[in-house]
């Protein structure tokens, strides 16, 4: 006998999920888009190009993984390039402010209720995301 109840199971979608294919669905930076979600947290893609604005995050910790390209993640005492195939893990309450001087495709993960830009709020802010 199954356990899980119906209703949750219509939310668990068993299928690959092709990062380029996906990637290819949008065209805009710095506005994520969800494309898988587990224990509270959320796989989302982004393009960042140009600059993003300094923020922390009181309570989240995020991770950028590097599809495609590559930025730099500016701190305040220095600065780490993430190259695509490689992930960086920014501790939550650090500031950090992702620079890309070409476009670099992101795939993010962290809680469903990670704001982008963290404590700030502004035009780059991002409240509700898209699912693809
Ligand atoms: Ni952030």
């Amino acid at each position: 006998m199954c356990s899980i109840p119906i209703t949750e199971i219509n939310f668990i979608v068993m299928q690959t999920i092709n990062l380029s294919e996906k990637l290819s669905l949008f065209t805009d930076h710095f506005n994520p888009r969800v494309v898988g979600e587990l224990n509270g947290q959320q796989v989302k893609l982004v393009k960042f190009k140009g600059e993003f604005v300094w923020h922390h995050h009181d309570g989240e910790d995020e991770l950028f993984y590097v599809v495609k390209g590559s930025f730099d993640m500016h701190l305040r005492d220095k600065v780490i390039t993430i190259n695509a195939g490689e992930f960086l893990i920014m501790p939550r309450g650090v500031e950090h402010k992702p620079v890309a001087t070409e476009e670099v495709e992101i795939m993010l993960f962290e809680p469903a209720t990670t704001l982008n830009t963290g404590n700030v709020q502004n035009e780059l802010t991002k409240k509700e995301l898209k699912h693809l």
